[in-house]
């Protein structure tokens, strides 16, 4: 496994690369979900095909609107390289700030649309910290699949449609959440969370899949009022501050309260000041 560290060291074994790139975009702090997305693109490789398959670590400070939770952030640098290794990772691209970033970098990249509502309306600029950075990792290591998490679920959407307007020939994988056993989706950040926050944690989903029960064995439109009401009586007690709590369809992110196959039950909610999100969908297919 080979790491690279700096932009032109990238761009000199990219420029050599006779094969088809895979990537996985990351900030690090590797758990099973990230490790899925590679196994998801590792899957793809037909018996005797060869592609490479590139995993980035870069906490992006672009995308953080609060300089809290990016100070934070956790880093867990030899632990990843390890796991990166294990996993069969080809390069490893770990890039710094100053090189990501030149002093006088000015061209962003906004997304006008679905990056509106949800965490976007929550986290101002976070879409476009994200979109110019996912640009930027597409440009210089030109792949041609990709893969990002649904627990993302907002993020995926807009880099969906990233690809599509800025017309890159990538084929992107899109994975279900990992979650551990308790059912709490995997998230980097679950390693802030203090002992009985975690404990309590677990509750996001059970109430998510809770409403989801409810809303299938209940009335014909999608009862968002009682769903919220519900989830607050069980949150408040505990500490847990909803962010917001809606039914999206999940390409549009648009409001949904007809049933309908893409209907997406989600959820951003404070535990401290850890933020989780975390999503349902509604209906099996
Ligand atoms: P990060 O939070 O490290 O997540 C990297 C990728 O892993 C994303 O595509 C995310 O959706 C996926 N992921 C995280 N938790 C997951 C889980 N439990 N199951 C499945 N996939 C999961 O998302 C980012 O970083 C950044 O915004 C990034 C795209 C790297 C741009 O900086």
């Amino acid at each position: 496994m080979k790491i690279i560290k700096t932009i032109q060291e990238l761009v000199e074994w990219r420029s050599q690369c006779e094969f088809p790139v895979d990537l996985v975009p990351t900030m690090g702090a590797l758990h099973e979900g990230h490790l899925s997305l590679c196994e998801a693109l590792q899957s793809k490789v037909l018996p005797n095909e060869k592609r490479y398959l590139v995993l980035s670590i870069y906490i992006n400070p672009k995308q953080f609107n609060n300089s809290n939770d990016l100070d934070n952030y956790p880093v867990s640098m030899n632990d990843d390289i390890k796991l990166c290794e294990e996993q069969g990772v080809d390069v490893v691209f770990m890039p710094n700030n100053s090189d990501m970033y030149t002093a006088d970098a000015s061209v962003m990249i906004s997304e006008t649309q679905l990056s509106v509502n949800l965490c976007g309306a929550k986290r101002p600029g976070h879409f476009d910290g994200v979109c110019l950075v996912v640009s930027k990792l597409f440009n210089l290591v030109r792949p041609s699949r990709v893969a990002f998490g649904k627990k993302d679920f907002q993020q995926i959407a807009i880099i969906q449609k990233l690809i599509k307007d800025l017309s890159y020939p990538i084929e992107l994988v899109a994975v279900e959440t990992k979650r551990e056993l308790d059912g709490l989706a995997m998230s980097s950040r679950n390693r802030r969370l203090l002992k009985e926050q975690r404990a309590k944690a677990p509750l996001i989903y059970a109430t998510l899949q809770a409403a989801k029960n409810d809303n299938l064995s209940s009335t014909e439109e999608l009862d968002i009022k009682t769903i919220n009401h519900n989830l607050e009586q069980v949150f408040s007690p505990l500490e847990f501050k909803v962010d917001y709590l809606t039914i999206v369809h999940a390409d549009t992110l648009q409001p949904c309260s007809s049933k309908n196959s893409q209907a997406l039950l989600v959820l951003a909610c404070f535990m401290g000041e850890i933020r989780l999100i975390d999503s349902i969908k509604l209906f099996d297919e």
